[in-house]
């Protein structure tokens, strides 16, 4: 699914279950999941066998895929990716940055927010486009989600230059229903530095989301 919401030039991976725990993790890797809890693990070993697949689309071999200060992944020299993990589904998607600068993909269940969370991740005209929207589809779930992969377009190395954004409210989405595209503003900051395309994509038990950034010619 996710391949339909990023450029052709990216290599993509999904898996709907966990793969084995024996799936070989690097020494490093395994060192992070030391203590953690089982389903941490599956998530966190899961991610990765995808991504290793997906590396391997673009002919790149193996190699430890260990998080920055911020949680973002550091991917082999020349390549930029993304990994999304919720119940149920996994995925990651890489490119390389000759074609695609910066990607950011992200899953969540198709059900809505819970009390509390958009209020607390949307601004004022975010809540109030999505009283607009009608239908069957969870927008504010999606919209969250939205965020969630323009925020992880952002991580550090991954963007040069334009504002980073702090927190989900600093990114203002704009869903567009009809085509199944969005636009992500980080603020404050010039907009032409700081504006993001994305898709998103519904099914009944998942939404999916995606930016690319295109490499600049
Ligand atoms: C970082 C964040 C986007 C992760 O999203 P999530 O829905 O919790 O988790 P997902 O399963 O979709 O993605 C997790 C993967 O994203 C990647 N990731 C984590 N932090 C990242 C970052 N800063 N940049 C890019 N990618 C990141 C990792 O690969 C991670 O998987 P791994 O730990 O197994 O390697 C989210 O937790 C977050 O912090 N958002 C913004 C900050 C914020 O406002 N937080 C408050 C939210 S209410």
């Amino acid at each position: 699914m996710i391949e339909a919401l990023v450029p052709f030039k990216a290599a993509t991976a999904e898996h709907f279950g966990d793969a084995p725990d024996r799936e070989c993790l690097f020494p490093q890797e395994l060192a992070l999941m030391a203590g953690v809890g089982a389903g941490r693990r599956r998530e966190f070993t899961t991610v990765r066998v995808c991504a290793r697949l997906a590396l391997k689309d673009l002919g790149v071999p193996p190699a430890p895929l260990l998080p920055d200060e911020w949680g973002a992944p550091g991917w082999p020299t020349g390549i930029v990716g993304s990994m999304t993990h919720c119940r149920g589904y996994r995925a990651a998607v890489v490119a390389r940055r000759t074609s695609v600068q910066a990607l950011g993909v992200d899953a969540e269940p198709h059900r809505p927010l819970r009390e509390g969370v958009l209020g607390a991740v949307a601004r004022p005209e975010e809540q109030a486009a999505l009283a607009d929207l009608g239908g069957t589809i969870c927008w504010d779930r999606l919209l969250f989600s939205a965020k969630e992969a323009a925020y992880k377009a952002w991580s550090p190395g991954a963007r040069e230059g334009g504002a980073r954004p702090r927190s989900l409210h600093d990114i203002r989405v704009t869903l567009r229903p009809a085509d199944g595209t969005f636009r992500a503003e980080v603020l404050p900051g010039h907009p032409e530095a700081t504006s993001l395309e994305g898709r998103w994509l519904a099914t009944t038990a998942l939404l999916l989301t995606a930016v690319s950034v295109p490499a600049s010619p």
